[in-house]
């Protein structure tokens, strides 16, 4: 209920208004939340949910999701991915566009969650359609992350993370009131209290029934398993710090839960309480400030420098281009991906989060060769060696390479004979980084020179072909700066290309799902020898059977390349940590082979002056990013098909206990008692 100050204002607009004979009309919803800080996900709807379609706005996002539909290599096989994944992917891109084109929605938020689901139906992390208007706008938090325990029976249950006090009262000191006045009777003021509870129903039903709800929305990866492990906190390691995330039931880029009712058991307590959780939206870190509607739509929701490509002959892009910011890495210059090709996924949460507690954070001595995202440790038993690896990416493409070295060799000089690399939530970064490490620690072999990834095609329809011809006929691209370029790429034999040579020629023609498509023959090699830093090992670092790769399933793109190499060349073993038991747990996903996005296919297209064609999308109007597969990669299993949809199931499942819950070095410590 209104208070009465906000109802007899309405009254007092309303007699003003209808005195200015307009028709009477409701308080503006936006200017309810404009310039605080925190505010309830009703409000943010509230907001939202005020602003309708704007028919222009919609047909534009409409064409431009639907023309870059045509450089994304997946929209054909997507329509019904193959076996395993056939359940998983069966989403046609195309056809959801022309039935949004035809619905008519409530509001423009509607309608954004239409467009936003249907990109994440493709369970593809490349493929993803993302709008400042309203993704992490505002971000919808609840202070109790969860996590999947297994207990000495082996019995898995749902708990509040032990560390949820810890992590939402460090990271929320001027929220953590509410949610103690929150709760009900003696618990009020005890928030503390829940961590560590079993959860036993969440909004009365089995708390799987909301991890499935999830899976169902969430996107990112082909598999079921690794859906489901989103809805779990869990860590990562950034270039800043260790940082925690929440999981998707304790943090939404959109205000789409009120409240979350917990049945639970508290550590010690017998009987179980149910209690109310309201979910709290806080202003995202780069919403940029507003009053009212107005003003919100005018600073967050339509087009800004670096939202569309440009001629990269007469103009730059900003140096924090909109897309950067849901990159799954730490940010980039966007013309860093034309200099060092690019696999990484996108995500409507920005890639910072919150912080892990101190108390879970690794104890142990960062070696040399640390550095950002990469840390290097030696575990306590002097053997085995610690690679911590949050991302693929760095601000310093060489002397992150250069330090990955040095930190191998680091932990061999202080006695390390076996190797464990921690890619938990890696999303993947520079696609010659993965080569590298994976050339390093295995040593030179038929399976690392000059090949250490996977072999790659892309995609070759109509426009995609045209801008090849411009560059190689009329010689558009002097200086390289395309990544249709020629001389960017090689043949199957790794053989560069030739400045005119058309490398998306013989076209291989492919019926897939029923529909014709072309793709380019395949392709080899890029990144040896100008991709890497020069002075690889002439011998093995490690014994790639004494490595194990860890992480909770989420490890994309760049990872997967290094992770499925490792793997299937090397004999690497894959573990899992987490996940329901009974469900096969995935060490990998979205495979892809290299990532772009809608600026650079438009500066593609505005370099080589085809803007006017009629394939080509138009200029973005809305503040919306967009990303795609733009390579996508052979498997080694199949070796003729995408890699994207073969079979990656880990050699090991490490239940969570709750010793190793959210615990780096305790992770570390069992794997290596069990694996190495
Ligand atoms: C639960 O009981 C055990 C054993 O008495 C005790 O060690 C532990 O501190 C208790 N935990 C909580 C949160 O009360
Ligand atoms: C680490 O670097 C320091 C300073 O360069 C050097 O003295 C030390 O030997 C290095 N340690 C290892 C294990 O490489
Ligand atoms: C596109 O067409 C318009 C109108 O015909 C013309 O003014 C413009 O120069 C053309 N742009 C390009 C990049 O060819």
């Amino acid at each position: 209920m209104s208070p009465p100050h906000t109802l007899l204002w309405f009254v007092a607009a309303s007699i003003a208004v209808a005195s200015a004979n307009v028709a009477p009309r409701a308080p503006d919803a936006c200017a309810a939340i404009g310039g605080r800080k925190w505010v309830s996900p009703r409000e943010v709807r509230a907001c939202y949910s005020s602003f309708k379609v704007v028919e222009a706005e919609k047909a534009n996002i409409i064409d431009v999701i639907s023309k870059m539909a045509a450089f994304h290599t997946s929209t054909n096989y997507q329509i019904r991915a193959p076996e395993p994944f056939a359940s998983e992917v069966h989403e046609d891109l195309l056809g959801s566009l022309e039935r949004i084109k035809n619905q008519r929605y409530a509001s423009d938020y509607e309608l954004h969650i239409d467009f936003s689901r249907t990109l994440k139906r493709l369970n593809d992390g490349h493929i993803a359609w993302v709008n400042n208007c309203y993704d992490s706008l505002f971000v919808n938090y609840l202070p109790t992350p969860l996590s999947l325990i297994t207990d000495a029976k082996g019995i898995q249950n749902v708990h509040i993370a032990y560390e949820a006090f810890d992590v939402a009262s460090a990271e929320f000191p001027d929220q953590i009131d509410f949610w103690q006045n929150a709760l009900p009777g003696n618990l009020k003021g005890n928030l503390k209290s829940l961590s560590g509870a079993k959860v036993l129903l969440i909004n009365g039903r089995p708390p799987f029934d909301a991890v499935h709800a999830n899976a169902l929305i969430t996107g990112s990866y082909q598999s079921y398993a690794t859906r489901q492990n989103s809805f779990f906190s869990s860590y990562r390691r950034t270039a800043g710090e260790w940082s925690y995330i929440l999981g998707n039931f304790a943090q939404q880029s959109l205000p789409l839960d009120d409240f979350a009712v917990l049945t639970i058991q508290r550590v010690n307590q017998t009987l179980p309480e149910t209690i109310i959780l309201p979910y709290r939206s806080r202003i995202g870190t780069t919403a940029k400030a507003f009053t009212d509607t107005a003003s919100w739509r005018s600073n967050n929701c339509v087009a800004v420098d670096g939202t569309n490509g440009i001629d990269a002959y007469s103009e730059s892009l900003p140096a924090d281009a909109p897309v950067a910011k849901f990159l799954q890495q730490p940010p980039l210059p966007l013309d860093t991906e034309r200099k060092h090709g690019l696999n990484v996924l996108l995500d409507a949460a920005p890639w910072l989060d919150v912080t892990l507690p101190p108390t879970l954070q690794p104890g142990l001595v960062a070696v040399n060769g640390s550095y950002n995202s990469a840390q290097f440790y030696l575990a306590k038993d002097g053997k085995t060696g610690v690679l911590a690896l949050g991302s693929f990416s760095d601000t310093q493409y060489f002397t992150f390479l250069r330090t990955l070295l040095e930190g191998l060799q680091s932990l061999k000089a202080l006695g390390a004979t076996q190797l464990i690399v921690d890619v938990t939530n890696n999303g993947g970064g520079f696609i010659c980084a993965a080569h590298w490490l994976h050339r390093i620690i295995a040593g030179p072999k038929s399976t690392t020179v000059p090949q250490a990834g996977l072999d790659t095609k892309a995609r070759a329809g109509p426009l995609a072909r045209t801008i090849v011809d411009e560059i190689i006929s009329k010689n558009k691209d002097p200086i390289v700066q395309l990544l249709y370029n020629p001389l960017n790429w090689r043949d199957a034999s790794n053989t560069p290309f030739t400045a005119d040579a058309d490398w998306l020629e013989p076209i291989v023609p492919l019926t897939i799902n029923g529909r014709e498509d072309a793709f380019s023959p395949r392709l080899g090699n890029e990144c040896q020898p100008e991709g890497f830093p020069g002075d690889a090992p002439s011998e093995a670092l490690f014994d790639p059977k004494k490595v194990v790769i860890v992480s909770n399933g989420r490890c994309g793109s760049s990872c997967s390349l290094f992770s499925i190499s490792m793997s299937k060349y090397e004999g690497t073993k894959t573990v899992v940590v987490g996940g329901k038991s009974d469900v096969q747990q995935i060490y990998c996903g979205v495979v892809g082979g290299q990532s772009t996005n809608f600026v650079t296919i438009d500066t593609e297209i505005k370099t080589t002056g085809l803007k006017n064609n009629t394939l080509a999308p138009p200029d973005l109007i809305v503040n919306g990013v967009m990303g795609i597969t733009w390579r996508l990669a052979y498997g080694v299993d199949e070796p003729n098909e995408p890699a994207e949809w073969q079979y990656f199931p880990a050699d090991l499942n490490l239940p969570v206990t709750p010793a190793l819950a959210n615990n780096p070095v305790a992770i570390w410590e069992e794997v290596a008692r069990r694996l190495l």
